[in-house]
């Protein structure tokens, strides 16, 4: 009975994934289903719908009885994101695991000034590991009138949280939410008084500093709930979004930074280089139980010299206080975005 027991719920675990369609999250995907390809309902959330149906196909041809399914969702979008999750609803009865991974860096740009004077100081080392102080973007605003990265990367995700809590919050059960984040998130790029960081070039830092914080806040509000979440850093990772650091160089050019880039790795364990190492902490994550994770740590894929993969956990130069004020502010943003949509919504009826 017990092992019947097991199956079923096994059998039963949804596992959704944003920006699922390429690089680190769709590694992930390819990950999950190596160990489990039928006990599994793996909902791929992704913008692009092209890239998305091949990334479909290319895990149903390596696991062709797996269960995957493909949801639309534009988190840089409020009514895509509420759409989204009222499918996701429909669908599914549970929802066990919430990779919120999407994300962009738009419009990067390499500091090579900040990058030379640094390749010079003490700082060499973290500066490789986490990208501080050389990386600086240019942000947009949404059509709904938001930071761009602030809303794709965070907003989008928080909104879509809090649609699908009922759904998260299921009495006698768990439920995880896993952000990816970023060692570049760095509280000197954040600010309370600017949260979507309007004013400044480091959007990305900031997200991804606001995610961190924001983890912290919601173990707080909702694991009573059975609801825990978690916040990882992949690694440097070659993905559409690092190739796009360096948009002059074409890609090939990258291919020969490779034994550099290795050469590196000999230093610095963060540098993991392929999407499937760098989806080695997530993986992990789905292993574990999450009452056991520290709400504290930011969880890492890490590969040594050698190329072993491994997760570790380090503390996050975060604090509670400031936690809770950023989800009183995003609370406040979100009762905004709901009420100018109703509004709309009476203005033009569907
Ligand atoms: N690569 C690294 O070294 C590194 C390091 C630290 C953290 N990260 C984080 O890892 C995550 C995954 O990035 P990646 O490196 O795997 O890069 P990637 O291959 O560019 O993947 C990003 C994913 O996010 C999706 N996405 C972007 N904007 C979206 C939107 N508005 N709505 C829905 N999906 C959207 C993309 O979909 P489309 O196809 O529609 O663009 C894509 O599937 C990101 O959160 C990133 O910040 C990466």
């Amino acid at each position: 009975f017990l092992y019947w027991q097991f199956e079923v719920n096994r059998m039963n675990k949804v596992i959704l994934v944003t920006g699922a369609n390429s690089g680190i999250g769709l590694a992930l995907c390819e990950r999950l289903l190596s160990v489990d390809t039928e006990g599994l309902q793996l909902c791929l959330a992704c913008r692009n719908m092209r890239r998305a149906e091949a990334a479909h196909s290319a895990l149903l041809t390596s696991h062709p009885k797996a269960q995957v399914a493909l949801l639309q969702v534009d988190t840089s979008s409020i009514s895509s994101v509420i759409s989204a999750a009222q499918e996701v609803k429909k669908r599914y009865d549970r929802l066990d695991y919430l990779y919120l991974n999407a994300g962009i860096m738009p419009n990067p740009r390499f500091d090579v000034n900040a990058f030379f004077k640094g390749l010079f100081s003490r700082n060499v080392i973290t500066m490789f590991a986490t990208g501080e102080g050389i990386l600086t973007q240019q942000d947009g605003v949404t059509p709904d009138g938001l930071q761009e990265v602030f809303m794709t990367n965070l907003f989008g995700h928080f909104l879509f949280v809090r649609e699908l809590e009922p759904m998260l919050c299921r009495a006698g059960r768990t439920s995880q939410l896993v952000w990816t984040s970023s060692s570049n998130a760095h509280r000197s790029a954040f600010s309370l008084e600017d949260i979507q960081h309007k004013k400044g070039t480091q959007p990305y830092s900031s997200s991804k500093y606001a995610s961190d914080l924001l983890s912290l806040t919601l173990n707080t509000h909702y694991n009573k709930q059975g609801l825990y979440s978690s916040v990882i850093c992949p690694g440097f990772v070659m993905t559409n979004l690092t190739y796009n650091i360096l948009p002059s160089f074409p890609a090939f050019l990258w291919t020969l930074f490779t034994p550099i880039f290795w050469l590196i790795r000999m230093f610095t364990n963060t540098f993991t280089l392929t999407p499937y190492n760098g989806a080695e902490v997530l993986f992990w994550l789905f292993k574990q139980k999450p009452e056991s994770l520290d709400p504290y740590a930011k969880y890492h894929s890490l590969t040594s010299g050698l190329g072993n993969n491994y997760t570790q956990p380090r503390k996050m130069d975060i604090d509670l206080e400031t936690s809770e004020s950023l989800y009183e502010k995003l609370l406040q943003l979100e009762r905004e975005v709901r009420k100018k949509l109703k509004d709309e919504q009476k203005e033009s009826p569907p």
